[in-house]
């Protein structure tokens, strides 16, 4: 085996869920070794691919060429680019493809692209012959620490994102460390959101190094990346095995998620607000209103801001261009979130910097109050 095929220089973090456990790989080279690491999984050497088609111009053939290594021919469809693929008829397009390339219930469907592609193949393959099996190859940081690994799949109604889904865990997740090169700066950033959001949840070691790496990692290097990369898919990993389907510490993942949600339906899911974006400014939001309530340090939500400001993420709700709705518009849009149970929005608030927990009790007039407050910055 030459030096170019070892696996020896990739991680592997094992998401541990019975029969459907599956391996992480994270390292650098990895499309163009993509052949040795399905291959084992496949049944026919062939394999059907969904991407999107600024992914396809740039790495589809480096795709193609690391499975043909290993005798695995490929066929791809590459949808537009965006958020609005991830609708129904962006799906219809999927399922009917796949059927018409004669995929069968023992092959393998791959997502190669960012979120909103690996979302809709996933929810693909998991409707097509009621549960086709599918690798993951993210291309975007976002999608590498954070959607492509436990099993959350589906597409966006008119009514709501991610309103139509199935739980549907891929057989394997590579990602390609050197692939984040070739993100534009904001959105590399964006999906940087996500990564700090482990270590306000759950680590606070973790946000301390980002601190001090944050800066280097985001002007490119790759071993600070993959360092990042793999302990926030380890984290993810660990959350997912001990709750799949999100009855109760999965919820943690969603720090940030219920303001930013809110921030991205008022901002019209444009470009205006990336949904990394939000989230960084709704962790700053749920440390503000933590801070607020009592039940963290006064400091911690401006140690949070700071880190944001620092890699040049918006931090403060004036930041966002166009403006943004008034308190109860945004409240509104809070209460529409699919996290609400029973009528009570849930919050993801925290003790401090590493110590999130789930809260219903969060009383109106403070989070008015918050959302001022933030507006001020
Ligand atoms: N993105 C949150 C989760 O996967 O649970």
């Amino acid at each position: 085996m030459g030096e170019a095929d070892a696996m020896t220089d990739v991680e592997r973090v094992r998401v541990a869920l019975g029969a459907r456990s599956y391996d992480v790989l994270v390292g650098e080279g990895l499309l163009r070794r993509a052949g040795q690491a399905i291959a084992p999984l496949l049944s026919r050497p062939r394999v059907a691919v969904l991407t999107e088609e600024r992914v396809a111009a740039l790495h589809l053939e480096s795709l193609r060429a690391g499975l043909a290594g290993e005798g695995i021919t490929m066929s791809a469809l590459a949808l537009p680019p965006g958020e609005a693929t991830k609708g129904w008829a962006g799906l219809e397009r999927a399922v009917e493809w796949l059927i018409s390339e004669r995929v069968e219930r023992g092959d393998m469907v791959l997502a190669l692209g960012g979120g909103v592609i690996g979302d809709l193949a996933g929810f693909a393959a998991a409707v097509l012959r009621r549960g086709v099996r599918f690798v993951q190859v993210p291309t975007s940081l976002l999608a590498q620490v954070d959607s492509s690994v436990g099993g959350k799949t589906g597409i966006n109604s008119p009514q709501g994102k991610n309103l139509i889904g199935a739980f549907h865990q891929p057989s394997l997740v590579l990602a390609d460390i050197g692939l984040l090169d070739s993100l534009p700066a904001r959105d590399f950033l964006a999906g940087y959101g996500e990564v700090v959001k482990y270590g306000l949840l759950g680590d606070a070691g973790f946000f301390t190094w980002l601190e001090a790496n944050g800066p280097a990692l985001a002007a490119g290097d790759r071993g600070l990346r993959a360092q990042a990369v793999r302990h926030s898919v380890a984290m993810k990993a660990a959350i997912v095995a001990r709750d799949e389907t999100e009855a109760g510490e999965r919820a943690l993942l969603n720090l940030g998620h219920t303001f930013g949600h809110a921030l991205e339906a008022a901002t019209g899911y444009s470009d205006r607000l990336l949904h990394g974006e939000a989230v960084g400014l709704g962790c700053v939001l749920a440390f503000q209103l933590s801070a607020r309530l009592g039940l963290c340090p006064q400091e911690a939500p401006g140690r949070v801001a700071a880190h944001l400001a620092a890699l040049g993420l918006p931090y403060r709700l004036g930041q966002v261009p166009g403006g943004l709705p008034g308190a109860e518009a945004l409240i509104g849009l809070m209460a529409q979130d699919k996290k609400v149970v029973a009528g009570r929005m849930r919050f993801v608030l925290a003790k401090d910097i590493g110590q999130a927990f789930l809260s219903e009790d969060v009383p109106g007039d403070v989070l008015r109050a918050v959302r001022e407050e933030a507006l001020e910055g």
